[in-house]
């Protein structure tokens, strides 16, 4: 398999780490130079990993293709290339569709792909659009992958993926609250990065229990959870997050 990516920024260094982790067999990846410190990086740490220059030429002697720069960039670069017909293309790009990509490219063969940063640890979900076997059984190496048929699935799976950066700053807050209260700002670090992946761990673990059940049984009625859970919903902040996912939803 050779494998091109038009683009190298975090999401190619993410998913090129997670492919060397995987028992994927690849013969080759053909890397654009763009972004320098990124594919000198990658070329150092691989040595099936080849920099060219020209985008034309990563797509000619590649079978595999994945689009991963900008939508700016994309609107820009892709018209002016060439697809032969039998190449597969796989679109990382978040806000131009499929429909967009295959008059750019001049290709049916189209899949949009949500990878997320952990991919690079072979974890998290991966969205497929359309469903698509090959694809399918590439990806499984590097996540779980969840096929939708219709592409506005896919963007509403993309809205929700915009959560990392809030998420992060809620496991913020709670860490500087404890170091406000005099915890050492290391040991405030490690303990809400523990509490919140043991979290999602017993979720996990639980997969015959509904989310809506784990709020349940986390709370005591009159209880500290209860208390916490109720002046959120109080001051409307679970309905500012559904404002902001359907604010997000529109702009894909
Ligand atoms: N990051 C994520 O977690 C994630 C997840 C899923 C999908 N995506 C999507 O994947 C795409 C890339 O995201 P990213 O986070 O990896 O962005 P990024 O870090 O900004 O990477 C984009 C790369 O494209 C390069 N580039 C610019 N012009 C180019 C050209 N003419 N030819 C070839 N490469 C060129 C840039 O190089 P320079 O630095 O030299 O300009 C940069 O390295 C986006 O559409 C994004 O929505 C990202």
């Amino acid at each position: 398999m050779y494998l091109g990516f038009i683009g190298t920024g975090k999401i190619t260094l993410s998913i090129i780490y997670g492919i060397f982790k995987s028992k994927l067999k690849v013969r080759k990846i053909y890397i654009s130079q763009r972004n320098k410190n990124i594919s000198n990086k990658l070329s150092k740490k691989f040595n099936k990993i080849k920099i060219l220059k020209n985008n034309q030429e990563i797509i000619d002697k590649s079978n595999l293709i994945f689009l991963a720069v900008t939508p700016k960039v994309g609107d820009k670069i892709l018209p002016n290339l060439k697809f032969h017909s039998n190449k597969r293309i796989i679109s990382l790009i978040s806000t131009i569709n499929l429909k967009k990509i295959k008059q750019y490219t001049k290709s049916k063969n189209v899949t949009r792909v949500i990878p997320l940063p952990f991919i690079n640890m072979r974890k998290g979900p991966i969205i497929i659009c359309p469903s698509n076997k090959e694809i399918k059984n590439f990806f499984k190496h590097l996540g779980t992958v969840i096929e939708v048929r219709k592409e506005n699935l896919s963007k509403a799976f993309w809205s929700t993926s915009s959560f990392m950066a809030s998420y992060y700053n809620l496991l913020n807050i709670i860490c500087n609250w404890l170091n406000s209260k005099g915890i050492q700002k290391l040991q405030a670090e490690k303990y809400t990065k523990e509490l919140f992946l043991a979290l999602s761990e017993d979720a996990m673990n639980k997969n015959k229990t509904t989310l809506k059940q784990l709020v349940l049984e986390s709370q005591t009625p009159g209880g500290t959870n209860a208390y916490v859970l109720n002046e959120l919903k109080k001051k409307k902040f679970y309905k500012l997050q559904q404002k902001a996912l359907n604010g997000i939803f529109k702009k894909f």
